[in-house]
Formats: structure tokens, C-alpha cells, sequence
């Protein structure tokens, strides 16, 4: 059996030899094709494989169809909306995620990017404190809980918002106040963290009205997906609210005019950095070997996330 890690972001190299030491004792054999760049380099990696880890790597119909052999894919990682789930499900191919994995890591960038909108992107004017800000938290899964738990030590007021019913409970119980509608977590919060999936529900869901609803000096952190937000309605707002300040790990498709609209309010990391971290990387990595052996060897489909 062969198990190829195809991520064009490598993981830490201490997290390979992790993902190997675990391919490697259930006896299989492990591929590694990094920073490939180019699409062919994947479709002819994929041939022969069996299994896959992949990061934000897609995985489509072109590479399902590719790997003839292959039966399980593990998104190292949380978010999923990089694999075509339907086309996996007609190829017969099994997809997993690691979820909770990386979220520490995002979770911590997030305060870096809050930290650095609150210090007006260190250009050595007078900033701001967290302390006592009221943070929104949208979207209450894994990366979101730990977003509360740290601003629990930054002294935040914290609130939260999320459509699941089993996510406001996990409010309840880390004592953070849920909000009833989206719309009242931007009117509420002097500082919102995204957190919510790539859906066609949520797509292009955070814009010029729900943004516009936050307090003078609002701060948006995205270190969820970059597809969430409607660009056009963010810019038009960012442009007629001087006050506002936009930080993300997820560089946007219009990033030059973000640039010059919103210059000294906004700030995008280069490649989305949330989940680089040696921790993070181990943890997903190494979830995602154990995924693999214990689905090629015990057929246990815990994480499964197509049908
Ligand atoms: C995730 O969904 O797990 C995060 O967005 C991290 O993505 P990455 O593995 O591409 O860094």
C-alpha cells in the first residue's frame, strides 16, 4: 500500500517523519511530493497511490479520476471544501478530516492579527488594548473555543455566534454569551473573529451590511476562508468607513485594492499561515497516518465527512 502526502504548503519536517514513523510501522510505504506547484505533478503523483494526505490541496474530479487506486483522503486540517466530497463518494474514495488538530494554531494567530489592528499595524501611533473589548466570536467549533479561551486571558467581554445548537451549549458551559443573530454579534462586538466554513450557504455571507453594523474602530480578523467574504461589499464599506480595519490569513482575490483602500487599515499574511506551526503540524499529521492505517486496516471510518 502506498500513502503520498501531497502539500504544496510542506508541513515541518519534524511532522513528516512523524506521519512516516506511523505509515511505516503498519508496514506500507510513504510517497512525499511537496511544494508541487503545478496540478500534473499531483495527477501523476496520485497514479498509484492508495492513500492521500493533503492539506488545502484540491482534490477534484481530475485527481480522482487519476488515482485509480486510491481509497481514503485525509484533509490534514479542519476545512474540507478543497475536496469535491460528491465526486470522491462516486469514485468509492473515503474522506476524512482531523478536526481540532491545527485549531490552537489559528486560534493564536487570530490574537496576533488582533494585536497587531489594535497597535494601528505598528506604525508607531498610539493603539489600543484587548482588555476589556468586547470580542465576537462567529462561529463556535474547534478553532472558535480556543479563540475564547485565550481571550479569557486577554480580559476580553466575549460573545459568541453559531447556528448549531451544540455549539451554543459549548458556550454555556465556557461561560461566553451566545448571541441570537449574526446581525447582533457585529452590532454588539468591537472585534469579530470568522471562524465559519467555506459553504455555498456562508459564501460571500460577510459584507458591507453585517461588517457595517460594527461599532467605530471595529476590527474584522478572517482566519477562516477567504471565499466568505463578499470582496466588492467590504471594500465599498472599508472606503466609507475610514474607522474600520480588516486583518486576514487569507489573502483576498482584489488584495491590491484592499491595499490602497483601506492602507494602514488592512493587512493580509502572504499564505495563509494559521495552521504553520510545528504543533499543529504534528497533530494533523500524524491524526492523519493513525486515519489512514486504522481505515486500511480495521475499515474504521470515525471523521468520515462524504457519505
Ligand atoms: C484548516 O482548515 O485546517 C486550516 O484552514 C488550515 O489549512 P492549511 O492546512 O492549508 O494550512
Amino acid at each position: 500500500m502506498k500513502v503520498l502526502v501531497a502539500t504544496d504548503k510542506p508541513f515541518a519536517k519534524v511532522a513528516v517523519d512523524g506521519i512516516r514513523k506511523e505509515i511505516e510501522a503498519a508496514g506500507y510505504e510513504l510517497a512525499l511530493l511537496e511544494k508541487y506547484g503545478e496540478k500534473n505533478k499531483l495527477l501523476e503523483a496520485v497514479a498509484d497511490s492508495d492513500a492521500l494526505i493533503i492539506r488545502s490541496d484540491v482534490v477534484d474530479t481530475e485527481v480522482l479520476d487519476a488515482a485509480k487506486q486510491l481509497k481514503i483522503v485525509v484533509r490534514a486540517g479542519a476545512g474540507y471544501d478543497n475536496v469535491d466530497l460528491a465526486s470522491a463518494t462516486a469514485h468509492h474514495v473515503c474522506v476524512m478530516n482531523t478536526p481540532g488538530q491545527n485549531s490552537n494554531a489559528v486560534a493564536e494567530l487570530a490574537f496576533g492579527l488582533m494585536v497587531m489592528a489594535a497597535r494601528n499595524l505598528y506604525n508607531g501611533t498610539s493603539g489600543s488594548e484587548l482588555k476589556g473589548k468586547k470580542l465576537g466570536i462567529h462561529a463556535y467549533g474547534n478553532v472558535g473555543r480556543n479563540v475564547a479561551r485565550i481571550a479569557k486571558g486577554f480580559g476580553m467581554d466575549i460573545y459568541a455566534y453559531d447556528a448549531f445548537p451544540a455549539a451554543v451549549e459549548a458556550m454555556k458551559q465556557d461561560g461566553i454569551t451566545p448571541v441570537e443573530k449574526a446581525e447582533d454579534l457585529y452590532a454588539t462586538c468591537n472585534i469579530v473573529s470568522l471562524h465559519i466554513p467555506a459553504t455555498p450557504e456562508t459564501k460571500g455571507s460577510i459584507g458591507h451590511d453585517l461588517v457595517g453594523r460594527m461599532p467605530k474602530g471595529g476590527i474584522l480578523v478572517n482566519t477562516a476562508r477567504k471565499e466568505v467574504i463578499d470582496e466588492e461589499g467590504l471594500l465599498q464599506l472599508l472606503s466609507e468607513r475610514t474607522d474600520l480595519k480588516y486583518m486576514t490569513d487569507i489573502m483576498p482575490v482584489r488584495n491590491a485594492e484592499f491595499q490602497e483602500k483601506a492602507a494602514g487599515r488592512y493587512f493580509s499574511t502572504p499564505k495563509k499561515m494559521g495552521a504553520q506551526t510545528a504543533e499543529a503540524n504534528i497533530n494533523a499529521g500524524i491524526a492523519a497516518a493513525k486515519q489512514i492505517v486504522g481505515f486500511l486496516k480495521d475499515g474504521c471510518e470515525r471523521f468520515r465527512v462524504n457519505k
